[in-house]
């Protein structure tokens, strides 16, 4: 063999070379990815390891500071007053004097709720007074951190699962912040004539000690692996003659199971899903060889995604389509999308930038630091790009109307 080859480029960490053997030596993408992530001590969110901000592992929107969530308040404040216009039916929904939840899941660093519960008690203060936050939260290790953030909280606070929310639901809005992309995927690999499923695999041979490394496992089978291959149905890559032999992609099977699991927390409300997704022809395009799946720590990003285990976040990016067809098989209705720009500028974002120019000179560089936060969430190349989608329960209480898909306020008058 040749030396180069043979060089360690994934060692493996005794906590992962452990449960692998425990699995036989290999395990599916998506089960390395939950451990990678999850694992209580070792994973990344599972241990609290990642930092989420400019100064951590990477920037997300509500990391930038306040401006994002004083821009999303209208609309949560109008998606919770349209719920609590709703005269109760006769299958003995609450009543419109109820307590109304903002339930966020995968909070992070607590920044979104921390500023949203501010934002909410000082423009709609009759509706704070009845609203609480619920924090859906599965990793210990950042649960904590969002427990310090939140400890001067104005509103009430919980946290809770969606299994525990489903045993008394709630009225009120989900808010999924850059969570879906977080969930476990799925890797197939076209090999040429036959989709396989992907495998992370425990080499012992090394001299330089366990190793990861990925292998194309068994075909698909339409029965035995339905999951799978119901996706690749509906991604419309079982004819994949055009796709070069080795052509990669993930496959999201876990959030039909998070959509039913947050349509059981409501009795009724909205679902706000913000995170970065494509289209499934733009997902499939041949040259997207390797799927979208990304690795990121300390702001750097890798197509490594066997590297340090439980240091970096794995994150994928969501299929439009999919996300709505599952969405639609939990009884989600969907309300409408919009990319983050547009419905932040329908949110007044233009008026925000506008009014720092009234800005006293000692407030100087609070107003320059605003808005260049503002500027970053609307750059079409960045988090402007980003996808609003948002889902309604079906039911007695239709929403009427979402802010973030109307159009933008006219300028001017404004400060
Ligand atoms: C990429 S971070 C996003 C943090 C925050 N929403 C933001 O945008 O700044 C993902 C968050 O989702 C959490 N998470 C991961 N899987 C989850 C799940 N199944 N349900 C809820 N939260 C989850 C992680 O622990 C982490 O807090």
């Amino acid at each position: 063999m040749n030396p180069a080859q043979s060089a360690p480029d994934h060692p493996c960490p005794p906590w992962l070379a452990q449960r692998l053997r425990a699995a036989g030596g290999s395990v599916s993408f998506a089960r390395y990815m939950d451990w990678a992530l999850h694992d209580p001590d070792h994973g990344a969110y599972g241990s609290g390891r990642l930092q989420v901000g400019p100064a951590g592992d990477f920037a997300t929107s509500p990391s930038l500071g306040s401006d994002f969530a004083a821009l999303l308040a209208p609309q949560l404040a109008q998606w919770l007053l349209q719920l609590d216009g709703v005269t109760p039916s006769s299958c003995g929904m609450e009543s419109s004097s109820g307590r109304l939840s903002l339930i966020e899941a995968g909070p992070g660093e607590g920044d979104l709720a921390a500023d949203l519960a501010v934002a909410l008690v000082a423009g709609w203060p009759e509706l704070a007074a009845r609203l609480e936050l619920v924090l859906v939260e599965p990793n210990a290790g950042m649960a904590a951190r969002q427990r310090q953030r939140l400890s001067g909280c104005p509103l009430p606070v919980r946290w809770c699962s969606f299994a525990e929310l489903a045993a008394a639901p709630a009225q009120g809005v989900v808010l999924a912040h850059e969570v879906l992309d977080a969930l476990p995927v799925e890797r197939v690999i076209w090999d040429g004539a036959l989709w396989r499923r992907q495998l992370v695999v425990l080499d012992e041979a090394a001299a330089a000690g366990p190793q990861l490394r990925l292998e194309a496992g068994a075909p698909l089978q339409p029965q035995a692996d339905a999951a799978l291959w119901n996706q690749v149905q509906q991604r419309g890559l079982i004819a994949a003659e055009r796709l070069p032999a080795g052509w990669t992609t993930e496959l999201h099977t876990a959030v039909a199971p998070w959509l039913a699991g947050a349509g059981a927390a409501l009795t009724r409300g909205v679902l706000l899903v913000v995170d970065y997704a494509l289209e499934n022809r733009r997902y499939n395009l041949e040259t997207r060889q390797g799927g979208t799946l990304i690795a990121y720590r300390h702001q750097q990003a890798s197509g490594d995604l066997l590297r340090e285990p439980g240091h970096w976040d794995l994150t994928a990016h969501l299929c439009l389509e999919t996300l709505e067809a599952d969405a639609l098989a939990s009884a989600w209705r969907p309300l409408g999308q919009r990319l983050q720009g547009e419905a932040l500028l329908a949110l007044g974002l233009a008026q925000r930038l506008y009014g720092l120019q009234q800005s006293r000179p000692e407030e100087l560089a609070a107003a320059l630091a605003s808005r260049e936060a503002l500027l970053r969430l609307v750059d079409p190349a960045g988090l402007g790009a980003f996808h609003w989608i948002a889902f309604a329960r079906p039911g007695d209480h239709p929403v009427q109307a979402s802010l973030f898909l109307s159009d933008p306020p006219a300028q001017g008058g404004c400060g």
